[in-house]
């Protein structure tokens, strides 16, 4: 067996997987997320150490797999988060996660100081949600804490070194902090010295599926997990959707639907300029990369709408309304900024909106517009991937969005593509998973572990009359942010 972890936004998920690829068990536990102001997101990590310790031996007790049955284990984690770590490796203050907001300005300031340098070697634009943003941050607003910092890590990397004692980041989760340079694979010192940032900020680097050691005896204690369980670094958590979608070729696309949004492509042509329009990070699999675009509130939008307005009902009674409303929701559209946006507008300050409402509108219809809204925000990234070169006929739909056969149905129509389900499909927590099943040496690559793992469930095929009503609903659907971008300036 084999254990795939993936350290979520809202909570840690475990799964234990076996040979085959079946899972034996899965499970689950919540963290709170802190909002202590507006466009603020912060989370403790003990929270997530603690909840993942609680995770892990409800799976050894509850399946009765016995812990020398267990190989291998790695992790899957929500990118971008800064945890600063002090000279003895304390805490120094909560996380400041991926979707929080605050870093607007610090953002310019990079663009600004490194200019052309900053696409050409960390590959991406500066974006409130990553990493060096949130560290200037700090830097300039908490001198105090700024002054006990000595090392950063990501999320996951922080559990992992709980559970092990190892300090390291991943290339995969390290590509979402604007200091690596992504196609050298190291830390830059034009960067980090742009900023006054010493290199020993930074860990230690490693591949996704190398062996970083075993776990720590307090926490096989606590667990019930042995010695025999090796630990392999992991990745970041798109990565690992990624993996676990079976995406390891040039022309594989999926798209990926939890607290955000992601549609992302496997990436061969690294020295190809997309501008910053799209994301460019380093795969979990040796010297490969994955383009994506990123959807900020697509989850979040819905339960954003179904805590306000439908709290009496769950998701499935919510989504089984949506089903008697036509394509196109009678006129009414959404877009899903509630926390600003990404892809393709990089706008912290933007707001979403519904436009067309009707006196005859009901809540179905709204729930039908959310839904529409979060997939047309979606093909933006597509119709850039598109433009880049990418024949785009088959998305592999994976987390919530592959749960409503509705919303599937309507990811076909709406991205004019196959849609593809998988069968007990886990998201990147399988990817997690078969990062340690591939380090354990179970497959000679993570393509033949896909291959062993990953079947398809079910395919939905656009419907050609569908598809062009969303054509033209689409084009209405994007002129919305023009048109609405200075409400909230
Ligand atoms: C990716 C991003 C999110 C988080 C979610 O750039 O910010 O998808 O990884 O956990």
């Amino acid at each position: 067996y084999v254990i795939g972890v993936d350290l979520g936004t809202s909570a840690v998920k475990t799964v234990l997987v076996n040979k085959q690829g079946q899972v034996a068990f899965e499970t689950s536990e919540s963290y709170p997320l802190s909002q202590p102001k507006p466009g603020y997101s912060e989370q403790n990590p003990e929270d997530w150490v603690e909840q993942t310790l609680v995770s892990l031996g409800r799976l050894l007790e509850v399946s009765g797999v016995p812990a020398e049955e267990i190989q291998g284990m790695s992790f899957s984690g929500q990118m971008h988060g800064l945890v600063l770590l002090d000279q003895d490796h304390q805490v120094v203050r909560p996380a400041i996660l991926w979707n929080d907001t605050r870093t607007t300005s610090q953002c310019r300031r990079i663009e600004q100081k490194l200019g052309g340098e900053l696409l050409q070697i960390a590959r991406n634009r500066a974006l409130e949600g990553f990493t060096l943003p949130k560290i200037l941050w700090v830097q300039e607003h908490e001198p105090d804490n700024w002054s006990r910092a000595a090392l950063f890590l990501l999320p996951k990397d922080y559990v992992r070194y709980r559970l092990t004692g190892d300090l390291a980041m991943d290339y995969s989760d390290a590509a979402g902090t604007l200091l690596l340079d992504i196609t050298a694979k190291s830390w830059s010192e034009t960067i980090a010295t742009a900023f006054d940032l010493p290199l020993s900020l930074c860990p230690r680097l490693v591949e996704s599926f190398d062996d970083v050691g075993g776990l720590l005896p307090e926490v096989r204690e606590r667990t019930g997990l042995g010695e025999t369980t090796r630990v392999y670094a992991g990745g970041a958590d798109n990565a690992c959707g990624a993996i676990g979608a079976g995406i390891l070729s040039e022309g594989q696309t999926m798209c990926s639907i939890g607290t955000s949004g992601v549609v992302l492509s496997y990436e061969e042509r690294k020295d190809l300029d997309f501008e910053g329009k799209v994301h460019f990070f380093n795969h979990g699999e040796k010297d490969a990369f994955y383009i994506m675009g990123v959807t900020l509130a697509a989850g979040y939008s819905l339960e954003w709408f179904r805590s306000t307005f439908g709290k009496e009902l769950s998701f499935e009674a919510l989504l089984s309304g949506v089903d008697e409303i036509t394509a196109g929701a009678d006129g009414l559209l959404f877009t899903p900024y509630i926390v600003g946006e990404r892809t393709p507008h990089p706008d912290a300050d933007i707001r979403g909106s519904f436009i067309g409402m009707d006196a005859s509108h009901r809540l179905p219809h709204f729930a039908r517009a959310v839904l529409e809204g979060i997939t047309f925000s979606l093909r933006e990234s597509i119709d850039i991937l598109r433009e880049s070169g990418k024949q785009i006929t088959e998305v592999i739909s994976i987390g919530g969005g592959a749960r409503n056969e509705t919303w599937l149905q309507m990811q076909a129509d709406i991205f004019n593509a196959r849609v593809v389900r998988l069968e007990n499909e886990q998201g990147p927590a399988m990817g997690a998973a078969m990062l340690a099943a591939y380090g354990s040496g179970w497959f000679d690559s993570l393509a033949d572990c896909a291959a062993a793992f990953l079947r398809t469930s079910k395919s939905y095929e656009p419907d050609p009359d569908r598809a062009e009503q969303y054509n033209q609903l689409f084009v209405i659907y994007q002129e919305i942010y023009n048109q609405t971008a200075d409400l909230n300036r």
